[in-house]
């Protein structure tokens, strides 16, 4: 089966084709260097972005993928959660191509496909479904921090979630109070990298708590007290990637301690991790440990993957379509908030 898939929920607008397992091709132009002089994504600006870029960022996929798109024998989109109004306009685009080509329309859960991309990998990207066995699933994005155990494929229940703030948000808002660009995230990867992560030692919230839910907003007050007490500390090169490497840990402390055991708990041989902030490097490699530690097989989404694209959507979307799941109405609704059952 040959798809086109579209992902406008935030601040990306890409696009992908699929065919028959595998991403052909997959588009993102990411409009980050337009939100960052604003310190986050301002909405009405994104929306404005993907009404001018879907189109040729549709049809560079499209060229990409060598598929015309009179041939596509279905049309995807994430329709939620998401911005309502950055949402519409790829759901719609998408709507609007499958009637006009009378075709099924599939319309995506956002962190479903986050939660399947660990099973997408080789080159070209291939979904591997074949090999899923039942996993705990960590799902760490800017605005998500979720826990799910899978059962099988697509067949999965949401464990817990963060309370407060997600672990994204919360490396974006400490590396603000830092003086940072946003997304802080990657350049705290990279700060935190040659810093002594046991410098200072700030909260692992929840971490002993019995639910498998997160809680990331009281770390964030913490480090801002911490700066009022040091107000001159991020001045300092050393000094500054210490406290990096520490807020660092603290976050990843906690999303593998809880991972870990929630896996444990419920007697899974496997663990995955998707999502913007898989792409950090302490996580990754604070995870495999672990999970060599346990005996437990680990798959992280591939760092192309993890962050928002619609190569994950269009894959999701086709087994979903195979499997007789899925197909959505053309006058479907959005969901902004559409929470992953
Ligand atoms: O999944 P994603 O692209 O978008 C959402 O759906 O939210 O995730 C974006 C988030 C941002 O908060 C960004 O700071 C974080 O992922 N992120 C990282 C890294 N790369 C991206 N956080 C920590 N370390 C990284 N290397
Ligand atoms: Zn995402």
């Amino acid at each position: 089966m040959t798809l086109l898939a579209i992902e406008t929920s935030c601040d990306e607008t890409s696009a992908a084709v699929i065919r028959d397992g595998a991403i052909l091709s997959n588009l993102v132009s990411s409009q980050i260097r337009l939100h960052a002089e604003y310190g986050g994504v301002v909405p009405e600006l994104a929306t404005r972005e993907h009404l001018r870029n879907w189109v040729p960022v549709a049809h560079a996929a499209l060229d990409q993928g060598g598929v015309e798109a009179g041939t596509l024998e279905a049309v995807a989109a994430t329709r939620g959660p998401g911005l309502p109004n950055a949402l519409m306009i790829g759901c719609r685009a998408a709507q609007a191509m499958a009637f006009a080509l009378d075709r099924p329309f599939v319309g995506v859960h956002h962190h479903e496909a986050h939660l399947y991309s660990p099973w997408i990998s080789g080159d070209p990207p291939r979904a591997q479904f074949e090999s899923l066995p039942p996993n705990v699933s960590l799902i760490v994005s800017g605005g998500h921090t979720i826990l799910v155990h899978v059962v099988s494929e697509l067949r999965h229940r949401v464990l817990g979630s963060t309370l407060d703030d997600a672990a994204g948000e919360c490396f974006d808002k400490v590396g603000k109070l830092l003086g940072l660009p946003y997304p802080a995230g990657p350049e705290l990867d990279r700060l935190g990298a040659e810093g002594n992560p046991r410098a200072h030692e700030f909260p692992r919230p929840l971490l002993k708590d019995p639910s498998d839910d997160f809680s990331f907003a009281g770390l964030k007050t913490s480090v801002r007290y911490f700066l009022e007490k040091h107000p001159h500390l991020a001045e300092d090169p050393a000094r500054l990637r210490d406290l990096c490497a520490s807020v660092q840990a603290a976050i990843v402390q906690t999303l593998v301690g809880k991972t870990m055991r929630a896996a444990q708990r419920i007697g899974v041989g496997c663990v995955t991790a998707s999502g913007g902030v898989t792409s950090n490097r302490a996580l990754r490699r604070e995870l495999a440990s672990a999970c060599a530690g346990a005996g437990l097989e680990l798959r992280l989404a591939e760092p192309a993957l993890c962050t928002d694209n619609a190569g994950m959507i269009g894959i999701l979307a086709e087994r979903k379509l195979l499997r007789g799941e899925g197909e959505t109405s053309v006058d479907a609704e959005i969901d902004p908030s559409w929470a992953l059952a």
